[in-house]
């Protein structure tokens, strides 16, 4: 059953083809970087006037890569929420139009439950039940999965999520948007032991995080930094980088432990966007091998959003009988445990 995916939530476009038998077929990903990098960050009606551009030439692609047609599509699958409201409508619209004028079931696809399934795109993939650490720009979620749709949130941040404090920090050390992988790059030279952040809520019981207080100890640190030198040097804001990376890695680290200690169960999967870190990765997998435990995690190409993740969950729940119905509602909220398990 091969079916088209369509991503368009925030300010990539992704469209995939994911078939049960032959696998993902063929999976596209146009960035907006270079059209938010001079504001600074994403500009909502920006991101949407430029999904309307990139889709359907994407879709083509997409297509043309897996040697399929139209007619050969038997479900389309699009991201109905969470993410920018006209971001949203566009791939919406698109993809519920389509199924409409082919003949084939829509379904609006959970961009959270996206990130989540993406793991098991990969070849060993992991079994239910796991526990789920989601890190995208948006949510930081620990989640207790028992199976598609079974969702138990474990723990979640109170304010930032930690690709956000990824990206807000890079902008105080004035490094260019997107700022996670730009500040994860600068960290690489920097000192670990020359500054020391503090591991936000890990000194009391519980899941949640907070990583707002992070942002104010680099801006702090780079005050106190430019007072005694002038402008901070391209080593001293490494070492704040460093500092900062460090302090988010091992506070994920603690609280997946944490999680896998309290839920009794042995394999963790990591998503989203900040599951690319380098870092994050390497920490991780010591500190749960150690504990007995084993890491999943996506391809670096999937742990950003995607088209594969929304193709693959939308596949799914599609070869379980879900569909919608012709109207769409994409929501810019939407929490992910009032999803429906699937059903048998
Ligand atoms: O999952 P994603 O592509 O979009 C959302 O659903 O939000 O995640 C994007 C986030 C951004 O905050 C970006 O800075 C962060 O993931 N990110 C990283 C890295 N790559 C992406 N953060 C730290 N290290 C990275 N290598
Ligand atoms: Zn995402």
């Amino acid at each position: 059953m091969p079916v088209l995916g369509i991503e368009t939530s925030c300010d990539e476009t992704g469209v995939a083809v994911y078939d049960g038998a032959a696998g993902l077929l063929a999976h596209a990903v146009y960035s907006q970087t270079e059209i938010h990098a001079v504001y600074g960050g994403v500009v909502p009606e920006l991101a949407s006037r430029d999904h309307v551009r990139k889709t359907l030439p994407l879709i083509h692609q997409a297509l043309d890569t897996a040697g399929l047609g139209a007619p050969d599509i038997e479900g389309v699958a699009y991201t109905a929420g969470p993410g920018l409201i006209g971001a949203l409508l566009v791939g919406a619209a698109l993809g519920r139009s389509l199924a409409w004028a082919w003949r084939v079931p829509a379904i609006g696809v959970h961009h959270m439950e996206g990130h989540l399934l993406a793991p098991l795109l990969e070849a060993d993939p992991p079994a239910f039940p796991f526990v789920a650490l989601l890190v995208s720009g948006g949510h930081t979620q620990l989640v207790e999965v028992r199976g598609i749709g079974r969702y138990r949130i474990l723990g979640e941040s109170l304010d930032d999520a930690a690709g956000e404090a990824f990206d807000k920090t890079a902008k105080i050390l004035g490094l260019p948007y997107p700022g996670g992988p730009a500040l994860a790059r600068l960290a690489e030279s920097g000192d670990p032991e020359r500054f020391s952040f503090p591991r936000p809520m890990t000194d009391r019981p519980g899941l949640d995080f907070s990583f707002s207080g992070l942002k104010t100890y680099a801006l702090n640190t780079l005050r106190a930094i430019e007072a005694a030198e002038g402008e901070a040097s391209e080593p001293s804001r490494a070492d704040i980088a460093r500092a900062f990376e460090e302090a988010v890695v091992e506070t994920l680290v603690i609280k997946c432990r944490r999680a896998l200690r309290e839920s009794g169960l042995k394999r963790l999967v990591l998503a989203g966007g900040v599951s690319a870190n380098r870092r994050l990765r390497a920490r991780m997998d010591a500190a749960i091998g150690a504990a007995g435990g084993q890491t999943y995690y996506p391809r670096p190409d999937f742990c950003t959003d995607n088209g594969a993740m929304i193709a693959y969950a939308g596949w799914q729940r599609l070869r379980a009988g879900e569909h919608e119905a012709l109207a769409f509602r994409p929501r810019a909220r939407w929490p992910m445990e009032t999803l429906a398990p699937l059903s048998p």
